[in-house]
């Protein structure tokens, strides 16, 4: 199918016969987003009500990897689950983890709100950074009530925070004291750095962009992601995880054939390439860039890079600017070690890893992600 056919049905050329309630008119996976509605709501309970809220942290291609053991009274105890990790692209589980430390954050935000001091030991039982994740604790949590607890300005933002991957406005730039606010909210040693100087932007732009394309072009890369699409309203609430893909757009695509996992993984369809030219054209609009390095890369590194990284997208929501994270060229498989190379040779020219790298504009708001509830992530006997 060429553009202008694809454009016409997308654009309402076709005539759809929808009954009410049908998913092309009322596309929103309602069920999916609760968890962002009913956040602190449900639960007296104050681990569950601090939970309620680490749930909607942000993570690796939204697979909400966590278990959690409620077993002993005022603790919890933070796995990772192994059924969740990206062996190809994350072969090394950093990013999960980095995840996990956003989750992390946001347990103990919402606890100190709550009026709960949170202990937090990480990987208590030790780690190993040169393999994927295992399943030993990632963090032991102890509650203990403080009623001088102060609530952070950031857990305002936290039901508002998003991981914004659409194309930004090329005509507004971001003010540096947006940037500096991002960078100072960092609190848990991570070393923040950013650029808006047109210069570092196209440079940014380019390797960003370039490393898409290798995974995009490198099939397993490509095929791990592709697996984990949602498309639609009805896939989108039975499996409130993985890249969604939502809206009358999709249910009109879905319902014709024309976007499915399958066409998302033919070269020659018109969904790929549409598809490629979408993701890869986010990268050229953007306007700034954030990236995160850490002089070590322990499992305690990673925590803290998460902690932090939480921390910066809630400043940016409250500064109204989108940042999306792009972290092909951080990647650690054969196929972007040149691009790896050259990142950090730019980026960490004295050592280290770079442990994020997002992109920053205006963009327009799009529906938060999904969310399994807090419920279905518990494991073991609940005190
Ligand atoms: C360590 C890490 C790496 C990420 N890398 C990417 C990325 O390369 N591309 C992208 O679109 N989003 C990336 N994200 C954002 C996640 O996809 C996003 O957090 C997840 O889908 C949930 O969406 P939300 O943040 O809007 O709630 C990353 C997030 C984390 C924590």
């Amino acid at each position: 199918m060429d553009r202008r056919a694809f454009l016409n049905i997308v654009g309402g050329g076709v005539i759809v016969s929808a009954t009410p309630g049908c998913a092309i008119l009322q596309p929103t996976p309602k069920q999916a987003l609760t968890p962002w509605l009913s956040a602190g709501t449900n639960y007296s309970e104050p681990r569950r009500k601090a939970l309620s809220y680490a749930i909607l942290c942000p993570n690796p291609h939204n697979r909400q990897p966590w278990k959690v053991d409620l077993s002993v009274e005022n603790q919890v105890i933070l796995f990772v689950d192994t059924d969740r990790l990206l062996p190809h692209t994350d072969p090394f589980g950093r990013q999960i983890t980095i995840g996990l430390g956003c989750f992390t954050e946001l347990m103990v935000m919402a606890a100190a709100a709550d009026g709960w001091e949170v202990e937090i030991d990480v990987f208590p039982d030790g780690e190993d950074t040169t393999r994927l994740l295992d399943s030993r604790p990632v963090v032991v949590a102890r509650f203990s009530k403080n009623e001088i607890t102060e609530t952070d300005p950031l857990f305002q933002q936290v039901r508002f925070r998003h991981s914004l991957n659409t194309p930004f406005d090329t005509t507004k730039t971001v003010p540096q004291t947006v940037m500096d606010k991002a960078i100072d909210v960092a609190i848990h040693g991570s070393q923040v750095m950013g650029s808006n100087d047109p210069a570092m932007v196209k440079t940014l732009r380019n390797l960003t962009h370039e490393s898409l394309s290798i995974e995009l072009d490198t099939p397993r890369t490509y095929k791990e992601s592709v697996d984990l699409f949602r498309i639609g309203k009805k896939e989108i609430n039975r499996n409130p995880d993985g890249i969604d893909f939502s809206g009358r757009t999709f249910e009109i695509l879905s319902l014709f054939g024309m976007f499915s996992r399958k066409v998302a993984l033919d070269p020659e369809s018109s969904g790929y390439k549409q598809g490629r030219a979408a993701v890869l054209e986010n990268t050229t609009t953007a306007m700034a860039h954030l990236w995160v390095v850490t002089p070590t890369n322990t499992r305690l590194d990673q925590i803290n890079v998460g902690r932090d990284w939480v921390r910066i997208n809630l400043s940016t929501t409250a500064s109204g600017v989108g940042l999306h994270p792009l972290s092909q060229i951080l990647q650690e498989y054969p196929e972007m070690k040149s691009l790896y190379t050259e990142i950090h040779q730019l980026l960490a020219a004295d050592g280290g890893t770079v442990q994020m790298l997002a992109r920053m504009g205006y963009g327009k708001p799009e529906n938060r992600s999904p969310r399994w509830p807090i419920d279905a992530k518990l494991v073991g006997e609940s005190a």
